[in-house]
């Protein structure tokens, strides 16, 4: 998939795979148990992460991952590969970014929801732009017509989500107010949305959107 342009540390977006798992649950974990960017308590374990990217891929909606480029070290008989690291891999996986259906309701069928997360080492170099970028075009690609970004804690952790959405075209669509209580503090979350077809009213959304969620009675 996408190159890392020649200015920007090396890295690659890709679809996920279930060896990714480890890694994706290691930078969901920090997320978890130390921001407010996730209303998750408790960190998932690994294998319902593992269900989660399994169910996500059969509705066929993307979820990528942004591994680390750089030539792969060589592993010394005494290095540990840490959490983020894949089995029998030395290359890194730096973040990861999905699409889920917004609502169940199949009217809402042409509207997704995104998650993105990028490790806590790693921000600040790109890596959430390079996967947002491959996401908002694969959205687009299959047809669905606006993308949701439910950002957590809008006055607190989430100020920088906020003005990354922004700098993507992501149109604030409301806060909602005390919506959250996390670390004992109230929270308000805010809601991005992102026009994938040029805007309301325009074109009509890919079979595979029309088909892919559910259909209606
Ligand atoms: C939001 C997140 C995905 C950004 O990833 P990233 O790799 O650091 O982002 P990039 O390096 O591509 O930065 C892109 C822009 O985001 C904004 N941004 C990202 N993090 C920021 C921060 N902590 N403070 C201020 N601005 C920030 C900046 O505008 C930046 O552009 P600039 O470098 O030109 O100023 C990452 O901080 C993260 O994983 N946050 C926790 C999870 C989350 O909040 N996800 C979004 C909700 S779905």
């Amino acid at each position: 998939m996408a190159p890392t342009p020649p200015n920007q540390p090396a890295f690659t977006i890709r679809p996920a795979l279930p060896r990714d798992i480890p890694a994706i649950t290691a930078i969901y974990t920090n997320a978890v148990l130390h921001t407010t960017a996730s209303y998750d308590l408790e960190p998932p374990t690994e294998d319902v992460m593992a269900a989660r990217l399994a169910t996500i891929l059969a509705d066929d909606f993307p979820y990528l991952v942004a591994e680390d480029s750089s030539p792969p070290r060589a592993l010394s008989p005494n290095s540990i590969p840490g959490p983020e690291r894949n089995a029998g891999s030395e290359r890194r996986v730096l973040g990861y970014a999905y699409a889920t259906p917004f609502r169940p309701r199949p009217g809402y069928r042409f509207t997704v929801e995104h998650s993105v997360y990028v490790a806590q080492d790693a921000r600040g170099r790109g890596v959430g732009t390079g996967l947002m970028k491959e996401l908002v075009g694969e959205c687009r690609r299959k047809g669905f017509r606006v993308m949701v970004g439910v950002v957590g804690d809008v006055r607190g952790d989430g100020t920088g989500a906020v003005r990354f959405h922004r700098g993507f075209g992501f149109r604030e669509a409301g806060a909602l107010k005390g919506s959250g209580w996390k670390f004992g503090r109230v929270l308000d979350t805010g809601l991005w949305e992102l026009q994938l077809q040029g805007g309301e009213g325009k074109g009509e959304g890919s079979q595979v959107a029309k088909e892919g969620v559910s259909k209606e009675e």
